[in-house]
């Protein structure tokens, strides 16, 4: 895919599942009963293994290979290149479970071109799903199609929702989640943003929102939901941002979005 015209979104797709993919099998057969912590970020909790950076390095080859040009962002080694077109890239999107042995944990690849994600693949590993979309093409769980919820009020919603690693913001979203659990059907917390996003397009839950993710944790699983049918964005108008990310069919998404309002998530302690 070197050279020439700017491919179309879903060729993006493609290449993207592809390297998601095998980044995924490196990961399966590497990871070991208890994978070893290298090194902490944003507070004690908040883990990165060996393995993260060795599926970050595959994927980062496999784009530079293919797209050598490209821009890559990758959660553990930040910004590389310029230009038009730009990878998204987690390379275990929830550590603590792939820490832990539990089975969300995801590979997450978007491609941006001119700053719109238009194409996205989460390969949640231990389930072996691989989710993919691109932009006006749809959400897709291997060949089947995948349309969110809908129709399904607040008071009878399954909501996901995830939690950062700093105590201060706890705090807030431990006040923010005592307001919410009472008038949904129930809550979530996967451990994977990136996997909650493919549950709400595959309609194993009803609607997700979550304060302080990062981009790579939502790009790709940002345009599964939308593809999916889901109104996907922050609050007041805004586009999702690491401030809030909010997905659910319409409808639903209001209801959601109006209770949060009402709550204030975006303040810190
Ligand atoms: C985390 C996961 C988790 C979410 C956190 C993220 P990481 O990403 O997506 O579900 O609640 O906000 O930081 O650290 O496992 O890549
Ligand atoms: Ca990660």
């Amino acid at each position: 895919m070197t050279g020439g015209a700017t491919p179309e979104p879903r060729e993006f797709a493609v290449l993207a599942a592809d390297i998601a993919r095998e980044a995924g099998d490196m990961l399966r057969q590497k990871r070991s009963a208890r994978p070893e912590v290298v090194q902490t970020k944003s507070s004690p909790t908040d883990v990165v293994t060996a393995l993260d950076r060795a599926a970050e390095e595959l994927v980062r080859d496999r784009i530079r290979t293919a797209r050598p040009g490209d821009a890559v962002l990758g959660e553990e080694g930040g910004a590389t290149g310029g230009g038009d077109v730009r990878w998204i890239v987690d390379p275990i999107d929830g550590t603590v479970n792939f820490l832990y042995g539990l089975p969300e944990w995801a590979v997450s690849v978007a491609v941006e071109v001119a700053g719109t994600v238009v194409a996205g693949a989460v390969n949640v590993v231990p389930r072996g799903e691989l989710f993919t979309a691109w932009l006006g093409g749809g959400a897709w769980l291997g060949g089947e199609r995948l349309r969110c919820n809908t129709g399904v009020p607040l008071s009878r919603a399954l909501i996901a929702t995830g939690f950062g690693y700093s105590a201060a913001r706890r705090v807030v979203q431990a006040e923010v989640l005592a307001g919410v659990l009472p008038v949904v059907r129930d809550i979530r917390r996967s451990g994977s943003a990136a996997a909650d996003l493919c549950s709400v397009a595959a309609g194993r839950v009803d609607g997700y929102y979550e304060r302080g993710t990062e981009y790579w944790d939502h790009a790709a699983g940002g345009l599964v939901a939308a593809e999916a049918g889901a109104r996907v964005g922050g609050l007041n108008g805004r586009p999702h941002n690491p401030d809030m990310t909010l997905a659910a069919a319409p409808g639903l998404f209001e209801e959601l979005h109006d209770l949060l309002v009402t709550l204030d998530p975006e303040r810190d302690a």
